[in-house]
């Protein structure tokens, strides 16, 4: 027995490899169930027991040996260096799919954001709407052909009831709730019955703008918008403000900008004209003060209203007005760095 010891821990000294297998024979042989060391175990019970201090010792180192061995080899064998080298830290780990916000989304919070900076707050109105706040309170007479301007929803069941056409109805409703000074914008969705083309949509985005005080000018209105303008396209931006008509605004402006595109030197955006649309707006008309309670003799006030869409537009230079509500991915995740 003292012999086979011997022969058996130079066996397990020696033996090496770095195969899975051949360290899986290795552990069957010497430490499986029917392996050489229970064998051996087996026969130490047989043996007289004086005998028993000397060979227990031996089995038991021999034991911690093929044991430390076989555990040895099994954390460096190729199984394990496979794994290991398949893992490399250096690599970029796996792209993650984020989410974007709509571009409508952008904008719209960057409006709010250049308004609140001086002193304006948000109000929301009803998208279903009635007459007078869409309409007559605005000063748009019964047949006034400007009601045609906007062509509109009604809704079956009640003739008075429509799809707001504009943001301007939550002027009327603020107006009449709350008392001057009003410094506010409106943003919402408005509805239109258009055919839908790569210029015109039924459903679109405004933000509307009120401010009313005492002695609040002309002046202010631009010198307001002029502030929007620069903070929405950039410093050097240049505004342009043309006479116009609206029944509730007297006098009433369309407001261009210098052409985000070309900067003002003349391109087909801007149809060579180096300006482009962006806002109408004016001076309430002191009817409309006054259908709302406010004495139109105390209190003047200016008003706004543009689109979210056209201004992402000149923003982003988005040529169909379809694509934003199409929500196809190729062209949503386009702003999932503007966030
Ligand atoms: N409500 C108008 C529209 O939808 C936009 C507008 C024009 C709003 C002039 C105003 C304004 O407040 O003063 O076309």
């Amino acid at each position: 027995m003292i012999l086979e010891f011997e022969t058996l821990k130079k066996e397990i000294q020696q033996f090496n490899s770095s195969d899975a297998n051949e360290i899986e024979k290795f552990r069957i042989r010497y430490l499986g169930k029917n392996g050489l060391l229970v064998r051996l175990f087996d026969e130490f019970k047989l043996i007289p027991s004086e005998e028993k201090k000397i060979y227990g010792q031996k089995l038991n180192t021999l034991k911690t040996l093929a044991t430390d061995k076989y555990n040895l080899l099994r954390t460096t064998s190729d199984t394990k260096s496979v794994v290991r080298s398949s893992f490399d830290p250096s690599l970029p780990s796996m792209p993650l799919k984020t989410g974007a916000k709509h571009p409508v989304s952008i904008i719209r919070k960057e409006i709010i954001d250049i308004f609140y900076k001086i002193g304006f707050t948000i109000s929301e109105g009803p998208e279903i709407e009635d007459d007078w706040h869409n309409f007559s309170g605005l000063n748009f007479e019964p047949d006034h052909p400007a009601r045609d301007m906007q062509d509109t929803f009604f809704i079956q069941t009640d003739p008075e009831l429509l799809l707001r056409t504009h943001t301007s109805s939550v002027q009327v409703r603020v107006m009449k709730s709350e008392k001057p000074p009003i410094r506010k914008i409106f943003p919402g969705r408005v509805f239109r019955n258009e055919a839908i083309s790569s210029r015109a949509h039924c459903i679109f985005h405004q933000v509307e703008g009120l401010y009313i005080d005492r002695n609040v000018s002309f002046s202010d209105l631009k010198q307001t918008l002029l502030f929007f303008a620069k903070e929405m396209f950039g410093e050097n931006t240049e505004i342009r403000l043309r006479p116009s008509f609206f029944p509730f605004t007297e006098p009433s402006a369309e407001m261009d900008v210098s052409c985000t595109i070309c900067g003002g030197k003349g391109c087909n955006v801007c149809k060579y004209t180096g300006f482009v649309e962006i806002l109408g707006c004016g001076m309430v008309d002191p009817n409309v003060l006054e259908s709302s309670n406010i004495s139109s003799k105390d209190f003047t006030g200016f008003a706004f209203g543009m689109g979210i869409e056209r201004t992402a537009m000149l923003k982003y230079q988005i040529n169909d007005l379809r694509l934003y509500f199409e929500n196809d991915i190729r062209f949503l995740k386009q702003f999932t760095s503007v966030i």
